[in-house]
């Protein structure tokens, strides 16, 4: 065989080696898959309210007892949008400013059983790109997440738990910078939560800042992917008259 054969079997080899270890190795996205069992566009966001900005912050108040009276989809739309909506088509930019247009928070949906007419009890992962809840799972959740929250009980008696996700490893693939990512995903989940805030009390809701969890063991609970970290949550009700 010539030398130029020998050396063209021998990449060959290589190749193949690296297309098999390639294939073999472990892939961490691979650890938790994920598939949506169901869709639910939402209805179109509504601009207009009776309420002032001004009222709405100045009213705005931290409230952990709600009835059990049911939202509506239009509720769940409006608190979706404020959280993470795509408020220029051309850009795509967002109801909540996004350090370097980097866009790392992912909102996620607990809906209890009977809580929201025209959404079933389960997971829901909210997509801005066409403002629509893709399903994740099953089942009324509220209880084992409020566990999961050490134990905060109107978290299980709100309709809906509404959870902003952060993903630190896109923010620091921009800057490069650990410290700076780390800062730049929290605030800016703060943006989203004083947003839906905001909504919740233009809309006669009521709602709480979650801030405390057993971190890993609600991730796992609510099959993250490996690189989203649970940020805050947000129950969500009318409120209870004190
Ligand atoms: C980062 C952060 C974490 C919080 N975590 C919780 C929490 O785990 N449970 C809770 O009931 N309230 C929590 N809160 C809400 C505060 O208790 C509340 O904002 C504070 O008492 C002031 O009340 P106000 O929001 O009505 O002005 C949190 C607020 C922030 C900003």
């Amino acid at each position: 065989m010539s030398r130029n054969g020998r050396i063209t079997i021998i990449f060959l080899i290589i190749l193949l080696g690296i297309a098999f270890i390639y294939l073999i190795w472990p892939k961490t996205e691979d650890a938790k898959p994920r598939t949506a069992i169901g869709s639910v566009s939402l209805p179109k966001v509504e601009i207009t309210t009776n309420v002032s900005v001004e009222q709405a912050i100045q009213n705005r108040r931290s409230i952990r007892r709600y009835t059990n009276q049911s939202l509506s989809l239009q509720d769940i739309s409006q608190l979706m949008w404020a959280a993470q909506g795509i408020t220029d088509p051309e850009t795509k930019f967002r109801t909540v400013p996004s350090g370097g247009r980097t866009f790392p928070l992912e909102v996620y949906i607990i809906v209890g059983k009977n809580s929201v007419n025209g959404l079933d009890e389960g997971l829901y992962h909210y997509i801005p790109q066409n403002h629509s809840l893709e399903k994740l799972l099953n089942g009324d959740l509220r209880e084992q997440f409020a566990k999961l929250s050490n134990s905060q009980m109107w978290i299980k008696n709100a309709p809906v738990n509404i959870i902003i996700a952060g993903n630190y490893g896109k923010m620091i693939d921009k800057y490069k910078d650990e410290k700076l990512s780390i800062r730049f995903v929290d605030m800016e989940a703060g943006h989203a939560g004083q947003n839906i805030y905001l909504e919740a009390e233009a809309r006669n809701l009521a709602t709480v800042a979650i801030g405390s969890f057993y971190e890993e063991q609600a991730e796992d609970f609510l099959n993250l992917p490996p690189d989203e970290s649970i940020l805050y949550s947000y129950p969500v009700g009318h409120p209870a008259k004190s």
